[in-house]
């Protein structure tokens, strides 16, 4: 029997722990098990995140082996190296596919029963090999992809337009990196067509402010990485927002990565798509309106993404 109230974090590099930190804040778990190559750095990490509980929610934390997420609802990868300046998530593929390979067998072998989430980079090729080497059914296997990306885009067009970045409906697609794309077709707030939106607050220049607000969502991580090194405040809150439609079976629409399976004529590969996510994980890959630039946009990330999964040998 899985436990929906129990997550597992596999990686406590700075993304796993500040998503635990996201985790435990969001009031989902009572169990949370922290796994790390450093086992020391997994007990480090659960005894820092216990000893907020007495003025937060009280969550079992503790530093564990694979034995102990065999019932756990939800587990969240997140191992692996990170970006350094001046990489492209997909240039970490041979050393993050190499990680994988002796972690999800170790998944695989127990049965597991919960829904992975991946958020390891290359997310989206990540999680085909997690679709692969373990053998888990499509829907039980989902990456963070975009998710992130769709909250920066919203964050810069809030800053943009003066508006509460919640109420504005647009999405960030394709691969988690730099062949995705923003659906500004699609794109409205209060259902008034973004464009529209913009000249009501005094924005006439759609196409130059278009290509500016997406090239500063899409290179949000080298800027980041240049100054700081890492990004994973952004992606914690992501991570949790993603458990969180799980967990409450939300059936929320969001831009997570799964595998397509002949939607906008693609199948065999992971990308992020408007998707419908619930207890079960993927519920319906949402056939959203692409206008002709986008679908050939969409098309071009795919062949990205296919062209590192053809070099890989999994
Ligand atoms: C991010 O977009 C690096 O994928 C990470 O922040």
């Amino acid at each position: 029997m899985v436990n929906m109230q129990k997550v597992a974090v596999i990686g406590c590099g700075f993304v796993g722990a500040t998503s635990a930190f996201s985790l435990i804040q969001s009031g989902l778990f009572s169990e949370m098990v922290l796994i790390d190559a450093n086992h020391e750095k997994a007990v480090g990490e659960a005894m820092d995140l216990s000893h907020g509980s007495a003025y937060s929610t009280p969550v079992k934390i503790y530093a564990g082996s694979y034995d102990d997420i065999v019932d756990a609802g939800l587990i969240v990868i997140t191992a692996g190296a990170n970006q350094k300046p001046n990489e492209t998530r997909l240039d970490l593929v041979k050393k993050n596919v190499s990680i994988f390979k002796s972690i999800i067998p170790e998944i695989k072998e127990r049965n597991c029963e919960g829904i992975l989430l991946i958020v390891s980079n290359p997310v989206d090729i990540l999680t085909y090999v997690t679709l692969k080497l373990s053998g888990f059914p499509a829907n039980r296997v989902i990456g963070s992809g975009t998710v992130l990306d769709t909250a920066r885009l919203k964050h810069v067009l809030g800053e943009h337009l003066q508006v509460d970045s919640r109420n504005i409906h647009a999405y960030v697609i394709g691969e988690h990196g730099d062949s995705e794309l923003a659906v500004w077709s699609g794109a409205q707030v209060a259902g008034i067509h973004i464009n529209h939106f913009c000249e009501l607050r005094g924005h006439f220049q759609h196409q130059e402010a278009m290509n500016r607000l997406y090239q500063e969502v899409r290179d949000s991580a080298y800027h980041i990485i240049e100054r700081k090194g890492a990004t994973y405040y952004g992606v914690a809150v992501a991570v949790k927002r993603i458990a969180e439609a799980i967990v409450k079976n939300e059936h929320a629409v969001l831009p997570i990565s799964s595998l397509m399976q002949g939607e906008f004529g693609l199948s065999d590969l992971c990308l992020s798509i408007p998707t419908v996510v619930g207890n079960k994980g993927v519920e319906m890959v949402v056939d959203i309106y692409l206008d002709n630039e986008e679908k050939q946009k969409l098309l071009e990330s795919a062949h990205a993404l296919k062209q590192v999964l053809e070099s890989l040998d999994i």
